[in-house]
């Protein structure tokens, strides 16, 4: 595996691949690498001649008060991660390397983003897009590997994707979850010993609305309802947001009639939670997606 931190270094390296026409898989990331993260390695691994993930904590998709300075990171541990998975190239560039000055330009979302984690942390799509747009005129990939764990995440590259035609294929990439259904996230270390033993109720919550969906309620308001209330009484958390969404447009619905996204995310002391399940009318995981 080889180690670049310079774009230019990397523009060149990956202009070869692409011109003796290997098939590029690209795993953004922001490092503290665990199975998630390993799952969309090991995917775009079956799928690709070349892997390549990148390392970055990009500081402009972090609110003034969220986490940047304490996002955990652990060089020597994630490039051992990278290694086993048979990554190719690993990107981990300098902060000063991705934004040397204040951007001139700046990318805005506007749709997907009044909502759920766009809601409450207002300009973390705009840098989402921004980063991922200058990596993905960096890595060259023709497929880009990211986790439905961020399920707003992937309807907004979705969106980027289309609106400034990349010639990238998105592959959304099923939550990796620890045994008792937490899903596995970098941001989980944070949690009291209390908190670990609440945080699993989260996800037994999603599946409580996803339950009555398949009973047959199709009122949103009544599933969120529920589900709030069951977090409410298992955990310690205060919730954020529970919502019931289209997906992937997240327009508002009231009587569920087609693919949806059931999310919730909590405030622990430490730490702030997200986890959601797309699901087709009947209350199904979806399996198309986007
Ligand atoms: P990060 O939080 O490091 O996540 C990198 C990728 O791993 C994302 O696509 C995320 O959805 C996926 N991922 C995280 N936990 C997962 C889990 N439990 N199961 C499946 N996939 C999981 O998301 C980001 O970084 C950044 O916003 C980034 C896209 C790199 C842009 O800065």
């Amino acid at each position: 595996m080889e180690i670049i931190k310079s774009i230019h270094d990397m523009q060149s390296k990956m202009m070869q691949w692409k011109q003796s026409g290997k098939s590029i898989g690209f795993v953004p990331t922001m490092g503290y690498l665990h199975e998630g993260h390993q799952q969309l390695m090991k995917k775009a691994r079956q799928e690709n001649d070349i892997v390549v993930t990148s390392i970055f904590v990009n500081p402009l998709q972090f609110g003034p008060d969220e986490d940047y300075e304490r996002y955990p990171r652990d060089e020597v541990h994630d490039t051992d991660i990278a290694k086993k998975e048979q990554v190719d190239i690993l990107f981990y560039p300098h902060v000063n390397e991705m934004y040397p000055k204040d951007q001139t330009i700046r990318m805005t979302v506007h749709q997907r983003v009044d909502v759920l984690c766009g809601k409450s942390r207002p300009g973390h799509f705009d840098g989402v897009v921004t980063i991922l747009a200058k990596l993905f005129n960096i890595v060259y990939p023709d497929y880009v590997y990211l986790g439905l764990k961020d399920a707003q995440q992937v309807a907004v590259v979705d969106a980027l994707i289309q609106d400034y035609n990349f010639p990238i294929k998105l592959r959304p990439i099923a939550t990796v979850r620890e045994q008792d259904g937490l899903a596995k996230s970098s941001r989980n270390v944070n949690l009291s010993d209390q908190e670990r033993i609440e945080a699993p109720y989260i996800y037994q919550a999603l599946l409580h609305g996803q339950k009555l969906m398949q009973a047959g309620e199709q009122d949103a308001e009544v599933i969120i309802k529920e589900v709030s209330h069951f977090i409410h009484t298992h955990t310690h958390g205060k919730i954020d947001y529970v919502d019931l969404l289209s997906y992937p447009e997240l327009e508002r619905v009231n009587h569920i009639n087609e693919q949806v996204i059931l999310a919730v995310a909590v405030y622990f002391k430490h730490a702030r939670l997200i986890d959601n399940v797309v699901l087709d009318q009947q209350g199904s995981f979806a399996t198309a997606i986007v």
